[in-house]
C-alpha cells in the first residue's frame, strides 16, 4: 500500500507541477500533505490488489477520487466556514473563499480529465454520478428544515448522498477496472456504501465528543453549523417535552447550548446508540466481501479506518 501511496502522490505532483499559478499550486500541496486519512485511494488501491489487478489505470482512478474528495473539501470548509481542518488552518483560511471554490471547481476537472483518459466511459459515468450525488446531498443538507418526523430519514439519506456514495463508487470502479464479474463489482459496491455510511455516522459522533486536540476540528461544529446528526436526533428521539423543545430551539433557531446538548446526549447514551447504528453498516459490509477469497486485507482497512476496535464494537 505504501508503494500505491506513493505512487498517486508522484502522479498528482508531476501532473500538478504545469499549474502555473503559484497560489494554486500551493492550495493543492497543502491539501495533499494535509494529513488526511486517504482512505478514497487507499480503497481503490486496496480493492484492485486484491482482485490481482496492478495496471497503471489504478493509480490514475486512484488519485483521481483523491483529487474529488479534495474538491468537495475546500468548497465543504467554504459552506462550513471552518478554520482548521486535520489540525492545521483551511484553505478558505489562509488563501479566501473565492480562490478556494475556484480550485475545487479546477480538481474536479483535472480528475474527470485523469479518469477520461482511462478510457472507460463507465469509470467516467461512476465517478460521473458519485461527484452529482455529493452536491445533492449537500444542498438537501443546507436546504432541508428541521422536522422532527423526517430528521432521521433525512440524515440518512444526506450521508448516503454526501458520503457513502463516493465510498461506493470507489469500490465499484476499482471492481470494475480490475475485471470483476457482475456479482463482484455489485457486493463491492454494495460494500463501499455501508463502509461509507459507517464513516460518516463515526465522524458526526467524533464530532460530539472529539476535542481540537484529537480531531483538529472545533468540538460541537455540527451542532453549532445546525446539523441535527444522529447524537443529537437520537437524543432528540429519547427526550422528554422539554428535551425536545430544546432540540427544537437549536435546529430551528440556532439557540446553542453545547454543554447543555452534551448532557442530554450522555443522559440518552446517544453516542453508544451511534456507534451500535454504525455497526450495523459495518456487518452488513463484511457480509458483502465475505466470499471474496482474499477479503482480509479489505476487512483490516475497514476496521482501522473506522477504529472498530478503540469503539468497543
Ligand atoms: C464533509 O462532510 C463533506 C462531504 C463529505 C461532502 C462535501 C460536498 C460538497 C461540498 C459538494 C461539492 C461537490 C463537488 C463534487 C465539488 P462534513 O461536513 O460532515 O464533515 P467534516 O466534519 O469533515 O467537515
Ligand atoms: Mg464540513
Amino acid at each position: 500500500m505504501c508503494g500505491d501511496l506513493l505512487a498517486i502522490e508522484k502522479f498528482i505532483s508531476n501532473s500538478l507541477i504545469s499549474i502555473n499559478n503559484q497560489n494554486v499550486q500551493d492550495i493543492i500541496f497543502h491539501l495533499i500533505r494535509s494529513g488526511g486519512k486517504k482512505v478514497r485511494p487507499k480503497l481503490v488501491c486496496i480493492i484492485c490488489k486484491m482482485l490481482n489487478y496492478l495496471e497503471e489505470d489504478r493509480i490514475k482512478v486512484a488519485a483521481s477520487v483523491e483529487l474529488i474528495h479534495n474538491a468537495t473539501l475546500l468548497h465543504d470548509d467554504v459552506l462550513d466556514e471552518s478554520d482548521a481542518r486535520h489540525g492545521i488552518k483551511t484553505a478558505n483560511n489562509i488563501w479566501g473563499n473565492k480562490l478556494s471554490i475556484l480550485v475545487g471547481d479546477l480538481l474536479l476537472t483535472i480528475a474527470f480529465r485523469w479518469l477520461i483518459t482511462c478510457q472507460n466511459l463507465r469509470i467516467v459515468s461512476i465517478l460521473f454520478e458519485a461527484s452529482h450525488s455529493l452536491v445533492n446531498g449537500e444542498i438537501m443538507q443546507l436546504t432541508t428544515n428541521f422536522n422532527p418526523d423526517t430528521v432521521r430519514q433525512n440524515y440518512f439519506d444526506i450521508i448516503q448522498k454526501k458520503t457513502a456514495s463516493l465510498f461506493s463508487a470507489c469500490c465499484e470502479a476499482a471492481a470494475i477496472i480490475s475485471g470483476a464479474t457482475g456479482n463482484e463489482v455489485d457486493r463491492l459496491k454494495k460494500f463501499g456504501l455501508n463502509f461509507g455510511m459507517a464513516f460518516q455516522i463515526i465522524d458526526d459522533m467524533l464530532d460530539y465528543i472529539a476535542t481540537q486536540d484529537t480531531s483538529g476540528k472545533k468540538q460541537g461544529k455540527d451542532f453549532f453549523d445546525g446539523k441535527p446528526t444522529l447524537p443529537a436526533i437520537i437524543a432528540y428521539e429519547r427526550g422528554n417535552k422539554e428535551e425536545r423543545e430544546f432540540w427544537n430551539k437549536c435546529f430551528t433557531l440556532n439557540e446553542h447550548n453545547l454543554s447543555q446538548a452534551l448532557n442530554y446526549i450522555k443522559k440518552h447514551d446517544a453516542i453508544r446508540f451511534s456507534i451500535e447504528e454504525a455497526k450495523l453498516y459495518v456487518n452488513v459490509a463484511q457480509s458483502e466481501i465475505s466470499d471474496f477469497s482474499n477479503k482480509d486485507i479489505l476487512i483490516d482497512f475497514l476496521y482501522k479506518v473506522l477504529h472498530v476496535k478503540d469503539l468497543t464494537f
